[in-house]
């Protein structure tokens, strides 16, 4: 049987994930929403069977959907999740689930309520290099973390709006928060602080801070600070380093470094052309819908809803001066 997918977001990410779709075998790109009709129409020109919409709700009316993918910034989230679970439909959805948290949290009750098969795009958990980590981490006592996201601001202007992206540490650096968790567990308390030193300066329009640190309790007992910039004129350093008992694992989108006393050794991710991450979350997302087997997914909304959980809360602490008990 064919799976009749629905995209929402005609920018590089919908587009990107629509090409790998349609490059599937069963898939078909059957239909395209953007925030004109012309952009949708646009885009729809490069997939044979796929029809354009500018709301959510002509085409969820229109198509008879078997998943959708949902690819729109930070700030557009509730009106297509709340409208596919209406549906039943069974979605994919870029991180993060939206600059907030109050957004995904009733968007998780609907999610719930309907048991709708849900995955999200933290794609470092589809690393060979993650899934190498994690069982090296088994036998290994890990002290603490240091991760990183350094690099520029994306050119999107909803980006460098607070209520648009969320700022850095919910947009980006959300991808090493939800590293962290996946690797070491779930997060107790958050303390962070932000400061806004250049970019606001020299480009128009930017209110989000671009220098933070965030300080993190897990509750294995282990602590991690995660920082990040996007005050740079270049991408530096992007990826977690975990310090245990027989010494460090860096993890990065090239691999896995294992440093140990005289020794290191290297696990390049797609060492043997196997799929890209992204490649192996969407077919993991399509085996799910197709078969009703949702286990190989390593992000549903229920888990990805504790990461934003963390980077919001991450914010209020830079607001407040406070720490955060979660
Ligand atoms: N997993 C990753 O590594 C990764 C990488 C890049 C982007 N992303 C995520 O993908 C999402 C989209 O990013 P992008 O780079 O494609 O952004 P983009 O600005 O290129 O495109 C966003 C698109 O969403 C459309 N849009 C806005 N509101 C909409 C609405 N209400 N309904 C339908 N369409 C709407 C815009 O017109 C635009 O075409 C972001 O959340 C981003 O963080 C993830």
């Amino acid at each position: 049987m064919t799976l009749k997918i629905g995209i929402f977001g005609t920018g590089s990410f919908g587009s990107m994930h629509a090409r790998m779709l349609a490059g599937m075998d069963g898939v078909e790109i059957s239909a395209i929403c953007g925030t004109s009709l012309e952009k949708a129409e646009h885009m729809a020109r490069d997939f044979r069977d796929a029809k354009a919409y500018a709301t959510v709700t002509d085409m969820l009316n229109d198509k008879k959907l078997d998943a959708a993918y949902i690819c729109v910034p930070p700030f557009a989230h509730e009106e297509i999740e709340e409208g596919l679970a209406g549906q039943g439909i069974p979605f994919f959805v870029e991180k993060p689930l939206a600059a907030d948290l109050e957004t995904p949290s009733r968007i998780l009750k609907a999610v719930t309520e309907k048991s709708l098969i849900t995955s999200v795009g933290y794609h470092f958990r589809y690393m060979d290099g993650t899934a190498r980590a994690l069982e090296l981490l088994g036998d290994r006592t890990v002290g603490m973390a240091l991760g990183y996201w350094m690099g520029e601001m994306p050119s999107v202007s909803w980006w460098r709006q607070q209520q648009g992206s969320g700022g850095q540490f919910v947009e980006q650096t959300t991808h090493i928060v939800d590293l962290l968790r996946y690797l070491l567990g779930e997060v107790e308390e958050v303390s962070a602080t932000f400061a806004r030193r250049h970019m606001h300066s020299k480009v128009e329009g930017v209110e989000v801070p671009d220098v933070g640190t965030v300080t993190l309790k897990l509750e294995c007992g282990a602590i991690a600070t995660i920082a990040n910039t996007c005050m740079m004129p270049l991408g530096h350093k992007m990826g977690l380093d975990v310090y245990t008992d027989a010494g460090v694992l860096e993890l990065s989108q090239t691999g896995l470094k294992d440093i140990g006393v005289g020794q290191t050794t290297e696990y390049l991710n797609n060492a043997n052309n196997s799929l890209t991450p992204y490649e192996k979350a969407n077919s993991i997302f399509i085996h799910a819908v197709r078969t009703g087997d949702a286990t190989g997914i390593l992000s549903t909304y229920a888990d990805a809803w504790r990461t934003q959980q963390i980077t919001t809360a991450a914010n209020r602490s830079a607001q407040t001066g406070q720490t955060i008990r979660l």
